[in-house]
């Protein structure tokens, strides 16, 4: 059965595993469309901190489905795009969240039904006039199943490795490629073979490999695809 969206405002949902270049896709296209941007991934992520703060280990599910219920998170964005300040409890995490660590710990309490139930309806009152911008593992299959177009970016995984050691390295953090292959090999294991919500594209989804591509073409091909798809557009 068809949902009813909560607003006709149109929604592109952009799914996929990290190092695909999602993050600097959606926040050009929110930038551009000057929509709404949902990082549903920050979300997991300052749960699984919050965990942490919390004392909760990842295997007491109770606990961690009530903290999900009551996560006392903001997204302060400063003007509608791409620019979000993460809060939890009134402290910024921005940078916090984005560790390797969070990124794992994120995954690992990911797959439990309930917390996922939990973040549902926080995920979906990102649906705002003029649009929005959706990021994540199933924001094309679950959360905005009506959406007006449904990206899926794909990559290999040693093409992606590389990638996020570039960006750790650029940003003066330590990493091992092989480590890092690994952990991310790992994560897409979690992340697509977990019952709740895995990781796969949508059956309407338009799936992109941008393994040999770099970011200006995949940004030229999906403005192409935006510009076609989204009724209405004066871009
Ligand atoms: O996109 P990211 O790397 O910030 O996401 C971190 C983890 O959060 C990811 O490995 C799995 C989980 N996640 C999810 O299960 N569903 C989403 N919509 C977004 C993220």
């Amino acid at each position: 059965m068809l949902s009813v969206p909560a607003s006709q405002a149109p929604i592109i949902t952009v799914d996929g595993p990290s190092g695909t270049g999602k993050g600097t896709i959606c926040s050009y296209l929110a930038d551009w469309l000057q929509w709404h941007f949902l990082d549903s991934g920050a979300l997991y992520r300052v749960l699984a901190l919050a965990a942490e703060k919390y004392g909760i280990s990842s295997d007491d599910e109770a606990a961690l489905v009530n903290l999900a219920k009551n996560l006392n998170v903001e997204f302060k964005v400063a003007e509608a795009g791409s620019l979000v300040n993460v809060e939890l409890d009134s402290m910024t995490v921005t940078d916090e969240i984005r560790t390797e660590t969070c990124g794992n710990a994120a995954s690992v309490i990911a797959p439990i039904a309930e917390v996922r139930q939990a973040l549902l309806s926080r995920q979906r009152a990102f649906h705002q006039s003029p649009g929005l911008i959706a990021d994540g593992r199933d924001m094309g299959t679950v959360v905005f199943p009506d959406a007006t177009l449904k990206i899926y970016l794909t990559a290999s995984a040693e093409e992606r490795a590389k990638r996020r050691y570039k960006q750790l390295k650029e940003k003066g953090i330590n990493a091992n490629l092989r480590d890092l292959s690994a952990a991310i090999a790992e994560r897409d294991e979690r992340d697509s073979t977990r019952a709740a919500s895995p990781l796969k594209p949508a059956e309407d989804a338009i799936v992109i490999d941008t393994s040999t591509l770099d970011i200006d073409a995949v940004l030229v091909n999906i403005s192409e695809l935006v510009r076609n798809t989204v009724p209405g557009l004066q871009k």
